[in-house]
């Protein structure tokens, strides 16, 4: 009796804090902010201040980053310090994950790899662009994008009839019909580092009935799959054997919040698995209107990974500039694995400024990105590339 009580009372809020701890930029601290009649810095960093105050200021304290720093809110609000305080560790590896080189990064492959380039054919990543595309959709729930998923794993088994160190997979996802396609080359040296080399294979278009809505996806993704399986045809024609373990992915459900990779990505951090770099390649054929042909995605990306990747092309991609934007949120599917701890880099077709406006349409179609697969054929080298220096 005395403990239902006590839990009533403490559900009604009578021995709640007058306190609240809140997160906040630091810069914000630095100004009149102070002048917040209690405003007790707890802790700071360049980044973030945990500051304790009273509930009762709360609102002003709102209204004054809205007036000052045009932010909605503008800070988190966490009801014990312990709490607040996971801010800090969460944010420090959040910029480990950024900027650390999780390997050595050399270009030492040249002569196998300035080969390897030559035989990308732009005819095979158009092939592929407009099978996926013959899909009606490739839904996650669509029993169309469980056929999709099968044609691609079928695709990668035809490549590696002849490799016993590979092998094409199944992952499968319980909430939902389409698996993810993983295949892996097993590593002869250095197995237990992985290689992710990956893209997703879904498509969506529209907002209701998306199950039976046309959703061809040929830029937004068969551009990225079709990239991959020529990366990966050129990989078993050559017999190429990598030291690290090497997987290409065809996520699942990365159209209703990346739900394929998450699952993937959490699940190789459950299992401790050494994830030492993961390339995303997710639209690659529409190129924009001004003279980048490559642009990498400064945010949820590794940045020693990527300044590498920079170079393979002024190495190994005759002609291709390259530059930087920013999605400004997570994404695709490069941002699952950020997230879960993993070195990732989004290299894509255009700034984010210029974007291709037929994606998530029925006129996500080959025709609309100039009827071949030119741009696309740019990002294979690179990724054959990433490839060989990576996997050795
Ligand atoms: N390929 C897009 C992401 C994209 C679009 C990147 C345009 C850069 C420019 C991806 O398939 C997508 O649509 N992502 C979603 C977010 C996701 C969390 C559902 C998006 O951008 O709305
Ligand atoms: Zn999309």
């Amino acid at each position: 009796m005395i403990k239902l009580l006590m839990t009533t009372l403490i559900s009604l809020g009578a021995f709640a804090s007058e306190y609240t701890y809140i997160t906040i930029g630091a810069d914000a601290v630095q100004t009149n902010l102070k002048s917040t009649p209690y405003f007790n810095v707890i802790k700071a960093d360049n980044e973030v201040a945990l500051v304790k105050v009273k509930n009762e200021d709360i609102e002003s304290i709102s209204k004054l980053m809205h007036d000052k720093f045009r932010r909605c809110g503008g800070f988190v609000a966490h009801e014990t310090q312990k709490e607040a305080l996971k801010t800090f560790k969460q944010n420090e590896l959040r910029r480990t994950i950024k900027s650390m080189p999780f390997v050595d990064y050399t270009i030492t492959k040249n002569d196998m790899v300035k080969s390897l380039v030559t035989e990308v054919k732009e005819s095979n990543i158009k092939e592929v662009i407009e099978k996926l595309s013959s899909f009606h959709n490739r839904y996650y729930k669509a029993q169309s994008g469980v056929d999709s998923q099968a044609w691609i794993k079928k695709k990668w088994e035809d490549l590696s009839t002849l490799r016993s160190d590979v092998k094409v997979e199944y992952f499968k996802h319980s909430a939902w019909p389409q698996p993810s396609v993983i295949m892996t080359i097993e590593g002869s040296s250095k197995a237990d580092e992985i290689v992710v080399i990956g893209g997703h294979a879904d498509s969506i278009a529209g907002y209701w009935a998306r199950e039976r809505a046309r959703a061809p996806g040929a830029d937004d993704n068969a551009s990225g799959i079709a990239t991959i399986t020529e990366i990966i045809k050129i990989a078993m024609e050559n017999n190429y054997k990598p030291q690290r373990t090497i997987k290409f992915m065809a996520y699942a459900a990365e159209e209703v919040g990346l739900r394929g990779s998450s699952e993937i990505a959490k699940t190789y951090k459950k299992e401790g698995k050494n994830v030492v770099g993961v390339v995303q390649f997710d639209m690659t054929n529409h190129k924009g209107t001004d003279d980048l042909d490559i642009v990498f995605m400064t945010d949820y990306t590794n940045e020693a990974q990527t300044k590498f990747m920079g170079k393979l092309i002024n190495t190994y991609v005759d002609g291709v500039k390259w530059g930087y934007s920013k999605c400004g949120y997570g994404c695709s599917d490069h941002a699952s694995w950020h997230n879960n701890g993993f070195p990732a880099s989004m290299p894509f077709e255009s700034t984010m400024g210029d974007i291709n406006k037929h994606i998530h349409t029925k006129n996500d179609l080959i025709e609309r990105s100039g009827g071949n697969a030119d741009h696309a054929a740019k990002f294979a080298k690179l990724g054959v590339a990433f490839l060989v220096e990576m996997g050795k």
